[in-house]
């Protein structure tokens, strides 16, 4: 497959965009997130076929890397098409952070900032990260500029387990997840989720319905990532495990600690489907 003119390698199954990355060429997204299915929302990626293919405009996010395909990334074709979906989307979200990053590049002009408008792109990160980790408690309603990612009649949900997934993926900071000293806040949901507290530490320890859904409610001491590291040698409770860097739930991303005394590292790190970080 050829890209701007470069020879790239590529796998099955692998889109464009994840080859052109991996052979070092830059294609903006606002959609897309690796962890998560393509989507094709925004058409930030877009990139020109030449050959090998239904030649024209195409998300890169959603193409199909194919023996034989030529694309290009920066053609004067491509460029006006950014140009013009970034301005449409800048017209709509003027205070949006990556909007605005993008702008110079493609040389649009972002409108004056106007705070308390929503910062939301509609991109379905966060609807997407719900169904693929929590438990589907939002989808998009609305149609056209109105179109946005809402609970069921934008009322608290009940079905929202406190994963925090949607706010971990959301690309411009538009979910915001505010932990209390028994609750958390999912602002952009208006949805409140109650904590359970580590019985050593009375620290948070992790939202109650996600840790009833993995059932770890049942387990007759329940520790914090930090307690249960402490004790995990004295509880024989097998590995203990340490956060990684990345996700803001402690103890969401567990990996074996290559520091543990008679210890080998043996797996690392493991993203649990509807299960809690502790689990
Ligand atoms: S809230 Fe964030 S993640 Fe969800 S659609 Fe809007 S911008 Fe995308
Ligand atoms: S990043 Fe490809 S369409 Fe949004």
């Amino acid at each position: 497959m050829d890209i701007d003119d470069r020879e790239v390698p590529w796998e099955e199954g692998q889109t464009v965009l994840e080859a052109a990355r991996r052979g070092g060429i830059e294609i903006p997204t606002l959609c897309h997130h690796p962890g998560l299915e393509p989507y094709g929302a925004c058409r930030v990626c877009l990139v020109e076929i030449v050959d090998g293919g239904r030649k024209g405009l195409s998300a890169s996010c959603c193409l199909a890397a194919a023996d034989g395909l030529r694309v290009v990334t920066s053609s004067d074709r491509v460029l006006r098409a950014r140009r013009v979906v970034v301005g449409f989307l800048l017209d709509r979200l003027p205070p949006s952070s990556p909007l605005r990053s993008l702008a110079p590049s493609l040389r649009v002009s972002p409108a004056p900032d106007e705070t308390g408008q929503d910062d939301c792109v509609a991109c379905g990160r966060c609807m997407r990260a719900c169904a693929a980790v929590g438990r589907h408690a939002i989808s998009f309603a609305w149609r056209g500029t109105r179109r946005r990612p809402v609970t069921p009649f934008e009322a608290s949900s009940p079905d929202c387990v406190g994963c925090t997934a949607c706010a971990q993926v959301c690309p411009t900071g538009a979910i915001r997840a505010e932990a209390g000293n028994d609750s958390m806040l999912l602002d952009r949901w208006k949805t409140r989720v109650p904590l359970v507290l580590c019985q050593a530490c009375g620290q948070a320890a992790g939202p109650e319905p996600l840790l009833a859904r993995a059932g770890d409610l049942h387990q007759q001491v329940y520790l914090c990532a930090a307690c249960r590291r402490r004790h995990a040698v004295r509880f024989g409770s097998g590995w203990p495990v340490r956060r990684a860097a990345g996700p803001s739930w402690p103890g969401a991303t567990p990996c074996l600690p290559s520091s543990a005394p008679g210890h080998r590292p043996v797996a690392i790190v493991a993203h649990l489907r509807g299960c809690s970080g502790e689990s």
